[in-house]
């Protein structure tokens, strides 16, 4: 692929479980195979950058996020030949790949642990944090990441005699960053798949990555941030215009150090703006939004935003103040059994907003805020989530590919597939799915075709500099993205009534995308030609959006 070292800022992501997505070879789990057989799909929707999660070999505790080997594929998933197959044929595309790097610990059956654990005078005993005794009182700051599945961040290992250090799961050891040795192992690991052609990492857990692990002197780092430094520079090294994509979901003051001054990480995963995003779409006020453009920091010019509405793990509403956070656990969860870990949200976004009008307009404006976006397998259909399912299994049920057996998910017995395919009702794959929707030019998938093209012919929303233009109703938001290819003025109306406002503008707008119902004319205010601002009329269906070129 040519370089083209800020391909970033207008790409639009796409996360795929492979286990999920599609089977080739009708074992009941999804493949490398599968995958490949299914990239005109994203080819078609305009996907430029598929971001895997990982399928390297592991016990799969934890979605495969528990590696006990960083340099292969689980056999579930296929070969590395058939990675690397992949790859090729995401490029022959134009479409990028990147792959879960998945450092902060590994699964306690990777065999440095088991060797860590045997024997004490293993150079693999330092790769990790032990302790004799745990701290007695544990630090607030470093308690479980998943409450109510864990209770304690130290456990007890009988063949070491010792705790080890866990901030996930009890089966995921940390990994002593502060040891030289685990670093180069991380390059290590990088180099391995940068030469087999993928474009980058998403850096799983970054911010608990580089944290004083335990709290203990023997781990800490001089500078934390010099861990994602290295990664950094390495990668630029080695991969051309590879990336780094963090999960970095940090406090906001925090958030910016991240990307240091241009040589950390190129893309973080904004999950500040999506709490604030959400809480905007449930409370139907412009004002959270407001709120969270003033909060995120200014970064470099060489970084992005990755913004998203949902993902594969859980909602999370921790960062938002407590009003907030209540309005939208009272509005998409108010069943006790859509939230988990008293911080979030385990449903998909279709689900939680309901009406089609509501997901175009939550997804109108994602796409038309500063950033690129990321959508997760299964939002350009609108699939719903299985509560029945444990935890964040969730909203990991297979891609509905038609109204087939499965879903066309797989030709397995349904008993054998890797987690249940959502059937029956309004968001089983008889109602929804890829080929139907396909097929029918007024579908989601089809509007997320427009979407998506519309964002690519917008390249100023990527860099641009943008400004929150004021409007006299509170339930409208409303902002210019001006850049060197241009400007953009976008207006979303976060409520179900219709309305009109008012926005000054320079020259006479081109509706660049909009709802059908969605008309812009000279307010009756306007002053005539002759000024260069004039007042223009945006008239907005309930849940209504547009996106306009001022010039
Ligand atoms: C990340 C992943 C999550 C996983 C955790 C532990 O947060 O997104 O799914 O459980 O890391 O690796």
């Amino acid at each position: 692929m040519a370089t083209d070292e800020r391909w970033y800022d207008d790409a639009v992501f796409y996360a795929v479980d492979v286990e999920a997505f599609a089977d080739g070879n009708g074992d009941g789990v999804g493949d490398f195979p599968g995958l490949i057989d299914r990239l005109d799909h994203l080819d078609a929707l305009g996907v430029d950058c598929v971001w895997l999660l990982p399928f390297y070999p592991s016990p799969n505790r934890d979605n495969g996020y528990d590696v006990a080997d960083y340099y292969g594929v689980d056999d579930r998933h296929g070969t590395l030949g058939d990675f690397v197959a992949f790859v090729r044929a995401a490029d022959r595309r134009g479409i990028r790949v990147l792959v879960d790097l998945v450092v902060n610990h590994t699964s306690d059956q990777h065999p440095w642990f088991r060797r860590a654990r045997e024997d004490p005078d293993s150079p693999y005993r330092d790769y990790y944090v032990w302790v004799d005794d745990p701290p007695e009182w544990p630090d607030p700051d470093r308690g479980p990441v998943f409450p109510g599945e864990e209770d304690t961040v130290w456990s007890y290992d009988e063949a070491a005699e010792a705790f080890y250090y866990h901030r996930f799961y009890h089966f995921q050891p940390d990994l002593n960053v502060a040891n030289p040795d685990v670093r180069t192992e991380i390059r290590n690991v990088m180099d391995f798949w940068l030469r087999l052609g993928v474009d980058g990492f998403r850096v799983d857990a970054a911010t608990l990555m580089i944290d004083n692990k335990g709290g203990l002197e023997s781990t800490r780092l001089d500078d934390p941030h010099g861990v994602i430094r290295d990664l950094r520079r390495f990668v630029a090294r080695r991969g051309d215009d590879a990336v780094l994509l963090a999960e970095a979901d940090d406090e906001p003051d925090r958030l910016a150090d991240y990307f240091g001054d241009g040589d950390e990480c190129n893309v973080l995963l904004n999950f500040l703006l999506d709490a604030y995003l959400v809480a905007a779409l449930a409370e139907r006020r412009a004002d959270p939004l407001r709120r969270v453009l003033d909060l995120l920091p200014a970064i470099p010019e060489e970084g992005q935003w990755a913004n998203f509405l949902r993902n594969y793990d859980e909602l999370n509403l921790g960062r938002l103040p407590t009003a907030d956070r209540e309005a939208v656990f009272e509005a998409f969860a108010p069943d006790e059994a859509m939230g988990i870990y008293g911080r979030g949200i385990r449903r998909r976004l279709a689900p939680m907003l309901g009406d089609r009008d509501r997901i175009e307009l939550a997804y109108s404006l994602l796409f038309s805020l500063p950033g690129a976006p990321l959508l997760v397998y299964g939002d350009e259909i609108g699939m719903g989530e299985d509560l029945s399912l444990p935890g964040r299994d969730a909203v990991r049920t297979p891609m509905q590919w038609a109204d087939e057996p499965n879903g066309g998910f797989s030709p397995a017995d349904a008993d054998d597939l890797v987690r249940p395919v959502i059937a029956g009702g309004g968001y089983g794959y008889e109602a929804v799915n890829v080929a139907d929707q396909r097929d029918d030019p007024d579908s989601l998938l089809r509007w997320f075709g427009r979407l998506i093209r519309t964002r690519h012919a917008c390249p100023a929303i990527g860099t641009g500099a943008c400004e929150v233009l004021d409007v006299d109703d509170p339930a409208v938001f409303a902002h210019r993205i001006a850049g060197d290819d241009g400007a953009v003025v976008a207006v979303h109306n976060l409520d179900d009534s219709p309305t009109a406002v008012s926005i000054a503008l320079d020259g006479d707008p081109t509706v660049a995308f909009g709802r059908d119902g969605a008309s812009v004319r000279p307010a009756d205010d306007a002053t005539d030609g002759s000024e260069r601002a004039r007042a223009w009329r945006f008239d907005l269906d309930g849940y209504g959006y547009c996106w306009v070129r001022p010039d």
